[in-house]
């Protein structure tokens, strides 16, 4: 991760400086001026030659002006009233791919109070990740040098305590984006529920139920999908206990409070079992465990920062594969609830991972409510592209938060309706249901079937088939996972749930 500190304002007397700049300029003006008269004025010749007026967005680069300095990097951050957090990510971002080769920089931020200083911090640190783990012979010069960034601030106490809980943000979504990343033949079921068992050091309590334990349960939808794989499944339990509770009476001790439940599909590998899907773009169903991926982000941030909410995160791991022992189309599962489910499609698997797995964890925990994420369908893409995850619940209230969270982080969500009619079309002729329907409103009826096991608890899904991965750069994601979901729960937890 990128290394970040504070500092009071002073000119670099060396190296690379970047200078945040508001439209029409006011917040970082001291710094500017310095700058320029430092460099002879060569800032305001570049500015003036390159048209650069601080809209956000823009970046102007000028190389080895004076001064010493290697190069100077404008970032536009826009009108300064317009100026959120998530702006600031975004200039903290922009800033990333433009000192070039450079190993260290200062950012000059001295207007901006330090909530927006640590925000800039974050979205630097979250543009300059990269999954490099299995590059053995790149060469040192095409590496990325960017090492560490210097943050002059006018309140440098402020701006460290604003930093701590983005630190561990981006320690949690770099997580996820590495888990997401990670090739199918490393990241089996095991394999995740191993490194979910490592988040035991940042005080989490982990539960791994194996093969074995989830037959003895009877988590038969689940089973089903795995069926066809040579590994094992695994549901991971992750238990954070953060909210304050008053000490007991006596030798009992005070009840804990309903805690929060998040749920992930985890397919590790899906390649639709004996519905088999097309070969041209099936290695991108590695990242069909991405709703894990963001559950296992999210409860390693809420850890890191120490939320004051108790936390139950569950992943359901398979993999999907065809075999002589794969599941059919046509069999009938038992599920975890009791339904019956009739699989007329190996390739809708996602679903019945979930219903087990989310049935288990409102009888299990009896959560406040329970939000599950998964890239359920190929549908939510048609319908909503690669700008909003579906978001489907039962609960306005919930509803609401979440889209209010999704516009403020950016990982923005898109209510999709649930209604009677969809969860009709489920009929099946043999079973309790079937786990597909025609191809109409495919996310939609993908709900339908997800609610029949929610048990009437409050719950909202979270379809992010569409935003999981990204085929290019932007701000503060480079392109790859996105561990879309992170920072909006976490947001959300701390906005509404904590305390
Ligand atoms: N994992 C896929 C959905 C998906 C598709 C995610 C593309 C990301 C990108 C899911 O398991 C699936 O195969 N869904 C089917 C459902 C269908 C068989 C009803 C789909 O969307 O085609
Ligand atoms: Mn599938
Ligand atoms: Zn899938």
């Amino acid at each position: 991760m990128l290394e970040i500190s504070f500092a009071k304002s002073s000119l670099p007397k060396s190296g690379a400086l970047v200078l945040l700049v508001a439209e029409g300029d006011t917040l970082t003006a001291d710094m500017l001026v310095a700058a320029d008269e430092a460099t002879g004025g060569a800032i305001s010749r570049a500015f003036a030659a390159a048209e650069f007026k601080g809209k956000a967005g823009s970046t102007c680069v000028i190389l080895a002006p004076g001064a010493g300095l290697s190069r100077v990097v404008a970032v536009g951050i826009g009108k300064p009233d317009a100026l959120t957090s998530r702006t600031a990510e975004e200039a903290g971002g922009n800033l990333v791919p433009q000192l070039g080769r450079e190993a260290a920089a200062t950012v000059a931020a001295g207007g901006l109070e330090a909530a927006l200083v640590a925000a800039v911090a974050l979205g630097a640190v979250l543009r300059a990740y990269r999954f490099d783990r299995y590059r053995t012979t790149e060469k040192p010069e095409d590496k990325p040098k960017l090492e560490k960034l210097s943050l002059l601030t006018a309140d440098v106490a402020a701006s460290k305590l604003a930093w701590a809980p983005l630190k561990a943000t981006a320690a949690g979504v770099f997580l996820s984006r590495d888990l997401v990343s990670e090739p199918p033949n490393v990241l089996t079921p095991a394999e995740m529920a191993d490194r979910c068992k490592k988040l035991e050091s940042l005080g989490l309590k982990v539960e791994v139920l194996g093969q074995k334990e989830l037959a003895k349960l009877g988590f038969g939808a689940l089973l089903g999908v795995s069926m066809g794989s040579a590994c094992e499944p695994r549901v991971v339990v992750m238990h954070w206990h953060g909210a304050d509770v008053p000490a007991g009476k006596g030798k009992k001790a005070a009840p804990r409070p309903q805690p929060i439940a998040f749920v992930g599909k985890g397919v590790t590998f899906d390649t639709g079992g004996i519905s088999i899907k097309p070969a041209a773009g099936m290695e991108d169903m590695k990242w069909d465990m991405a709703g894990a991926g963001t559950v296992v982000g999210l409860m390693a941030t809420l850890a890191g920062r120490k939320a004051k909410v108790d936390v139950i995160g569950i992943v359901g791991l398979v993999e999907n594969m065809p075999s002589g022992t794969a599941q059919r189309p046509g069999d009938v599962v038992k599920s975890y609830s009791g339904q019956t489910i009739e699989v007329l499609n190996t390739d809708a698997e996602g679903r019945l991972v979930l219903a087990d797995v989310l049935y288990y964890c409102q009888q299990k925990y009896d959560p406040k409510f329970m939000i599950d994420l998964a890239t359920l369908t190929g549908a939510i893409i048609v319908s909503l592209g690669h700008e909003y995850g579906g978001l489907f619940s039962n609960d306005d209230t919930l509803a609401a938060q979440l889209h209010e969270i999704g516009e403020q982080t950016g990982e923005k969500l898109w209510r999709m309706p649930l209604a009677e009619a969809y969860d009709r079309q489920l009929k099946s002729e043999i079973a309790d249901m079937r786990n597909v329907t025609g191809r109409p409103g495919g996310a939609i009826t993908a709900a339908a079937f997800i609610q029949r096991f929610v048990n009437g608890k409050t719950w909202a899904h979270l379809d992010i088939a569409g935003m999981a991965w990204s085929s290019k750069d932007t701000a503060t994601i480079p392109k790859g996972a996105t561990a879309f979901g992170v920072r909006l729960l976490d947001r959300l937890v701390a906005a509404h749930y904590e305390g």
